[in-house]
């Protein structure tokens, strides 16, 4: 989703927005642009579609010396994607950016427009900069000006204005999007960005802003700041080392990460959650698991986790259904929300209204200091390291981990597994983080079938009990990367009515555990099969009925089948999606963080 990058300093200002829009375009983008100033000049650029095109745009342009320079890139809420609509918006003397949405831009832009103010673009941005001119005509000084343009606002945003009438500083403010002032305490250079990853390598001092906050910034203003903290950090963890797609460098990464997911946490002597030593568990009767996409999926995994071991009610809920269903919550339950990024704005508003009631919070979050972790009571991180494909794979095995370890821990708590039973589970996580190890042979083999899958009129993926939401998120997977038409359904459900699709150009992915409810799940395929669709069976045993087979290793756990089964679905939605010709990294219309409701 957009992206914010800004710059305070002496060094070349055009490469360091450009490199840090770079950081940030993992995240879903259809336009790009920057502004500098230096020398009183503005000189602003943009361009439609990928950064090249930015960067042959102002390819002639150098700055040097002290200045000041903003950066965006725009995914498209009002307007399409063209120039005229990419940020920075442009007034008579002063540039600005914006993630978020104005709600309120229609009555602005009308009141403007009367007093003779010409919009060029059709975004609810542009009126923010024509805003703060009006202001500074009325009389205002530029600090004034910008803060009563702030306070004129509804919405969310994260907004960073550039002005000639204020050439060593940057305005700006936040509400609901996040952002972040860095500096690097060595050179005094001062930074901006809407998530940390641009400040990796640059800055040694961050501080995340507070909702609600208007300010300015100049090369001497950062110590005052609150809550400054130091920004570590490893710039090579977020490379490709070797692969084509960051994707699946994230898939081949799993087992390294689900390691890093235990330590410390799983033991054969039982489970510790440090983090949550504080939390009164007496006073927790259910639980409500809240969260979007793949993070919903991990959730309901989760789900069955929690209350087959640790015996709790738990209810799952999808974060943008929540706010406005008026959900019944009680005090006694935890509400726990699940997010890769920490800033979904979905996710985020749900765990605020759960805040408002009183409730107690714990995130299972990816991004330490992000908006969720910061708003949560308690967190778990889910130690993925830094996930830059769009499409979520390590994030997603990293939280159904974490979820796991939280039901064993809830468990232990409450005197439910015996020692033998918290070592058998202990032993059957590490196998199950074993499992996702890619083995080349079945990435092959899955490659060379990819292309059996390439037509048709669409795919079912279909499990029972945890395996229904990895069936989920199959299909989700799919559809995002290969923009086939997939669908996740509990195999139990299909003939109370979507069985009336199958025929020979239906495909169906059935997840056939050996430890979990084979028999039921073999029955359902047969139905299928028996109309003639496709079947490609995951098992460790052969299934007669199939036409593809994709055998996963025999496992005494139905959870290490589980994790098994997750690569498999993540290689082969790569494989198809890679055949097709897409961009596995960035697919269309999708951001990474949607910070927008
Ligand atoms: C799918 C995907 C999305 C996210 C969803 C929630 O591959 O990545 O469905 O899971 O947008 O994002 P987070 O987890 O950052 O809250």
């Amino acid at each position: 989703m957009c992206g914010i990058v800004g710059y305070i300093g002496n060094n070349e200002k055009k490469s360091l927005l450009l490199s840090g829009l770079k950081e940030l375009e993992y995240r879903g983008y259809d336009s790009a642009g920057i502004s500098v100033l230096e020398n009183g000049e503005l000189h602003t650029f943009k361009a439609v579609g990928k950064l090249i095109n930015l960067e042959r745009k102002c390819e002639g342009f150098h700055s040097s010396g002290f200045g000041l320079g903003i950066g965006h890139t725009r995914w498209a809420t009002h307007g399409k994607p063209t120039e005229i609509n990419a940020h920075p918006h442009i007034g008579h003397y002063s540039n600005i950016v914006h993630n978020g949405i104005i709600e309120n831009y229609q009555s602005i832009k009308e009141s403007l427009q009367k007093q003779g103010c010409v919009f060029s673009s059709q975004t609810d941005t542009e009126v923010i900069v024509h805003l703060f001119e009006s202001y500074v005509t009325q009389g205002n000084d530029p600090f004034s000006a910008f803060k009563k343009t702030i306070s004129d606002l509804k919405g969310a945003y994260a907004i960073l204005l550039i002005t000639q009438k204020s050439p060593d500083t940057i305005f700006y403010a936040k509400n609901g999007s996040p952002l972040i002032i860095a500096r690097n305490t060595k050179t005094k250079e001062v930074f901006f960005a809407s998530s940390d990853a641009p400040l990796i390598g640059l800055a040694s001092e961050v501080c995340y802003l507070e909702d609600g906050e208007v300010g300015k910034m100049d090369l001497e203003s950062f110590a005052r700041l609150k809550n400054i903290k130091p920004l570590s950090g490893d710039k090579l963890s977020a490379q490709k080392d070797g692969f084509t797609f960051f994707m699946e460098k994230e898939i081949y990464e799993q087992h390294k990460v689900l390691l890093e997911t235990m330590m410390g946490r799983v033991s054969e002597e039982g489970f510790c959650l440090d983090e949550l030593e504080s939390l009164n568990l007496d006073s927790i009767n259910s639980l409500t698991l809240c969260a979007c996409g793949t993070s919903y999926h991990a959730s309901l995994a989760g789900s069955y986790l929690i209350e087959r071991i640790a015996k709790l009610k738990t209810k799952v809920e999808i974060a943008s259904e929540f706010r406005y269903k008026e959900p019944i919550l009680h005090k006694n339950e935890l509400f726990v929300v699940i997010s890769q990024s920490g800033e979904t704005a979905d996710t985020l508003e749900a765990l605020k209204l759960a805040k408002q009631k009183g409730l107690t919070a714990l995130a299972i979050c990816n991004v330490d200091n992000s908006s969720i972790v910061r708003e949560s009571d308690y967190s778990l991180l889910t130690r993925a390291g830094i996930e830059k494909g769009v499409a979520s794979t390590k994030a997603f095995a990293t939280q159904v981990m974490v979820l796991w370890i939280l039901a064993n821990f809830l468990a232990q708590k409450r005197g439910i597994l015996d020692k033998a039973m918290l070592k058998n589970e202990a032993n059957t996580m590490l196998e199950a983080s074993k499992a996702t190890q890619v083995d080349k042979k079945l990435h092959e083999h899955i490659k060379r079938l990819s292309r059996r899958y390439l037509h048709g009129h669409g795919f079912f993926f279909i499990g029972r009990d945890i395996f229904y939401p990895l069936a989920l998120e199959g299909a989700l997977k799919l559809k995002e990367i290969s923009y086939l038409h997939a669908e996740g359904y509990p195999s139990g459900e299909m003939k109370h009515g979507p069985i009336a699709l199958a025929d020979l150009g239906l495909f169906c992915v059935t997840l056939m555990p050996q430890n979990l409810l084979y028999d039921k799940v073999k029955s359902n395929v047969e139905e299928l099969s028996a109309r003639d669709a496709m079947i490609c069976a995951l098992s460790a045993e052969y299934y007669e009925g199939c036409d593809d087979w994709i055998a996963i290793p025999s496992a005494k756990h139905y959870m290490v089948e589980f994790f098994s089964m997750m690569v498999v679905l993540q290689v082969f939605a790569l494989e198809v999606a890679v055949r097709l010709g897409n961009d596995v990294d960035m697919p269309r219309n999708l951001a990474k963080s949607v910070t927008v409701e």
